[in-house]
């Protein structure tokens, strides 16, 4: 591999296809081996505060400092991207039934803000909503595609079009346990970034996300026990975004072990280990 650098684009040449990214500095100086400081992303939100997923949850994470926030996208009956985490409505709302089967302003109607009264009502944000919110903010949004359950027919083209139109293309990185909708998606945009989700105690993952072009990959956080998972995507420029980290020892020894960022629930209490 050869890179080139020009003002602020790192120009990444294989010798299959010609491709670029936009990194942050922190994630082009993690390429090219400088140890920076581990990144912070909530997951859902800052969701033990707030009602998980909604723009609450968001702003919250936001005011609190952290580097990024991860959500999750579904489709709904009438083709509009929604932020939640669950196929069905009814652990987080006051509605019941698939979100699919619903128009989005059926959704619109219904309250979020289950087990958080005082943010009632809370509404299911579109993901242009959250666009709008994080876009004067220096975040990375971390989109994560629901695609498994229930199949999404052409999410991954009314994604990367939402991100052209909302001028947020270089902010998001995707991540799916669907890897094939992560393909689908770099065939539409081959500059989209991607991370591999997964759950096990894979033997190489770096072997793998070369193999098929990733940026990252995002591991259930115990699995990178497995010898040479980290120091495998470290020489292989792969970033390593491990979830859910809310435990305060595997918090310590991810970021002693130079991850690129953590995916937590609990924002404020990774910032405050990191020192900031
Ligand atoms: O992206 C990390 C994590 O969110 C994956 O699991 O079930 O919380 O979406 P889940
Ligand atoms: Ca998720």
């Amino acid at each position: 591999m050869l890179y080139f650098l020009y003002v602020g684009v790192l120009l990444k040449y294989d010798t299959k296809k010609y491709r670029y990214f936009r990194f942050t500095p922190a994630e082009k100086y993690r390429r090219k081996g400088v140890n920076m400081k581990t990144l912070v992303w909530a997951h859902r939100g800052a969701r033990t505060e707030a009602p998980e997923n909604t723009l609450e949850a968001f702003s919250l994470a936001v005011e609190q400092g952290a580097d990024g926030i991860e959500l999750d996208v579904h489709m709904t009956a009438d083709g509009e991207i929604v932020v939640a985490h669950d196929d069905t409505l009814e652990r987080v709302s006051n509605g019941t039934g698939p979100i699919a089967a619903k128009t989005l302003a059926e959704l619109k109607e219904l309250d979020f803000s289950k087990g958080f009264p005082r943010y009632s009502p809370a509404r299911i944000p579109t993901l242009a909503e959250v666009f709008d919110l994080i876009k004067p903010t220096g975040l990375t949004i971390n989109v994560e595609i629901k695609s498994g359950i229930t199949v999404y027919d052409g999410i991954e083209k009314k994604l990367v079009r939402l991100a052209e139109m909302c001028g947020m293309s270089d902010r998001i990185l995707y991540s799916s346990f669907n890897h094939y909708s992560l393909m689908i998606l770099r065939e539409i945009d081959p500059k989209v970034r991607i991370g591999l989700l997964y759950n096990e105690a894979l033997i190489d993952p770096h072997l793998y996300a070369q193999h098929v072009r990733a940026d990252a990959i995002h591991p259930y956080y115990p699995t990178l026990m497995v010898p040479g998972s980290i120091e495998g995507c470290k020489k292989s420029g792969i970033l390593i975004h491990p979830w859910t980290v809310n435990d305060r020892s595997a918090m310590r020894n991810l970021i002693d072990a130079g991850v690129d960022a953590l995916i937590t629930d609990v924002p404020k209490v990774a910032l405050e280990m990191l020192g900031r």
